[in-house]
């Protein structure tokens, strides 16, 4: 053997030793982390009736997946608090227990949608079919392709008005209670406790016509996207479910 060739004897060794190109770069599927390695950033929208348990249930998801969370509700309420001219205009509806017309509130999701090229939660939005067009064509314009996933929360009449009834909120940090299922266990923070306006029984009923009028509308243009949740269950258990559906997004 040659010189030259003797003097290359190490390298050569080594490139049989290598793994195959591609070995580091494509993972084994089934080691793959659901949150970690997902590629894509998760577009996931919730839904369901009022009190059905979005907003508890964002905490955990937005938590889980690293998720921007969107709720148009808490999004309207801090306007209408503020007294901006898009809370001046909610005001009356919210208050009556009525949808905030379309254009309102597809102004403000816009604002929001516009800054979000990583993953998010839409919690309440959208609410009928022209603002599930809306949300379709803002999603075109930002480049963020299209929903993952839309988890629908279905729960019984009589649990939704004994959990819009029963909700407290602590004005101080926005966190939700209840008298009966999540009762606050601290008592400064119980004393200041107050009821939303619109979490009476007369304003629920309206509230529910709205949805009801709605829902297989918005329901119906994402097909198959749609994946229902048995939300009569505990917290703990309704979790489980979204979970595992968000999972194998
Ligand atoms: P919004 O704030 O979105 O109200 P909502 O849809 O009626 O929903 P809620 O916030 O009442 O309930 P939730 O499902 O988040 O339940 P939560 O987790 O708090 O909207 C308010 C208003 O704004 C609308 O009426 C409308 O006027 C306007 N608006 C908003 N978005 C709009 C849009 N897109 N278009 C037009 N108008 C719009 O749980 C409720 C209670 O139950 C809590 O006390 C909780 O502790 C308890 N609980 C939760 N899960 C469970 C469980 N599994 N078991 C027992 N208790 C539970």
């Amino acid at each position: 053997m040659s010189r030259s060739l003797l003097s290359l004897l190490p390298v050569l060794l080594l490139l049989l030793l290598l793994p195959p190109i591609g070995a580091f770069t494509s993972p084994t599927p089934n080691l793959r982390s659901s949150t970690s390695l997902r590629s894509k950033p998760l577009k996931l929208i919730i839904t369901g009736a009022p009190a059905s348990g979005k907003g508890t249930q964002c905490e955990n998801l937005k938590v889980k997946y690293d998720l921007k969370h969107l709720s148009t509700g808490d999004m309207l309420r801090e306007a209408v608090a503020n007294g901006t001219p898009t809370g001046i205009k909610a005001k009356e509806y919210m208050d009556s227990g009525k949808l905030v017309p379309d254009t309102v509130v597809c102004g403000i999701i816009s604002d929001s949608l516009s800054s979000c090229a990583t993953g998010f939660l839409l919690d309440g939005f959208p609410r009928t079919s022209s603002q599930a067009e809306t949300l379709n064509s803002l999603m075109h314009d930002n480049g963020l392709g299209s929903i993952d996933c839309v988890i629908y929360l279905d729960v019984n009449e009589e649990s939704l008005v004994e959990r819009v009834t029963g909700r407290r909120i602590d004005p101080e940090t926005g966190n939700s209670y209840h008298v009966k299922f999540k009762p606050c266990t601290d008592p400064e923070v119980t004393q200041r406790l107050i009821q939303r306006s619109d979490d009476t029984e007369e304003k629920v009923k309206v509230r529910l016509q709205e949805f009801r009028a709605n829902v297989d509308a918005v329901n119906g243009a994402y097909g198959d996207k749609v994946k229902t949740v048995d939300g009569n269950k505990s917290v703990e258990e309704v979790w489980e479910q979204i979970r595992e559906i968000v999972d194998k997004v």
